[in-house]
């Protein structure tokens, strides 16, 4: 599947996903195009020294949300994008690119989803409401995109332990780790058609 991946910031993640094609382990997504809002973001800088096609577009360069949406729009079908991937992506996506890529658009969330998650719910400050709330498990949430913010079918967890002695930091660091272990599977799992949705439920087929 022709994918594109957005990030608004370093792109460790994208970075992690580049590493695994180069590697081999994610033969079904081919990464075409990287979206940002923000032109400083170190991702942009890694899709150009691996020859990965860029945009830069952010809703405020727009009058409407809806003239927004069609310019991502076109852009999108353009690019021949049928995968989705938000990779430290801090902006809403449109209900119209939602809508059009149903199933087909994954998000990564620093934390355990339903816990922690939520408008105002990423990076650091998800970090600190674990530490706040003294839960003893963070970790990471693969899940497809919907209308809402961290709300729709997870794909994929893994539980990240909370040190006694952790900060916001320290905590990050951690959970990054195991980010980047999660994503690109369920990327690939997704890309090569070997998941099933049923409601909320989304089970991995046998290869
Ligand atoms: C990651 O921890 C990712 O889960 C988080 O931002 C960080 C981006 O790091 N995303 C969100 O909080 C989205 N709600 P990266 O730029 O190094 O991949």
């Amino acid at each position: 599947m022709r994918c594109a991946v957005f990030a608004s910031g370093n792109g460790s993640n994208f970075q992690a996903l580049l590493d695994r094609k180069s590697s081999g382990d994610l033969p079904h997504a081919d990464f075409v195009l990287m979206v940002g809002n923000n032109s400083k973001a170190g991702a942009f800088e890694r899709a150009r020294s691996n020859g990965i096609a860029t945009l830069h577009i952010a809703p405020s360069h727009f009058l409407t949300e809806e003239a927004y949406a069609e310019r991502l729009s076109s852009a999108l079908k353009d690019a021949g994008v049928e995968l989705i991937a938000l990779a430290g992506y801090m902006k809403k996506l449109p209900p119209a690119i939602v809508a059009q890529y149903r199933n087909r658009i994954l998000n990564i969330h620093p934390g355990l989803l339903p816990a922690f998650g939520g408008q105002g719910m990423y990076g650091s400050n998800v970090h600190k409401a674990v530490i706040e709330y003294g839960a003893k498990f963070s970790g990471v949430t693969v899940h497809f995109v919907d209308d809402e913010y961290d709300h729709g079918p997870v794909i994929k967890q893994k539980v990240v332990p909370v040190l006694d002695n952790d900060d916001a930091q320290s905590l990050a660091a951690r959970v990054l780790e195991a980010e980047h272990e999660c994503y690109w599977q369920a990327i690939e799992a997704v890309a090569a058609g070997r998941i099933k949705i049923e409601g909320r439920r989304v089970t991995f087929l046998k290869s």
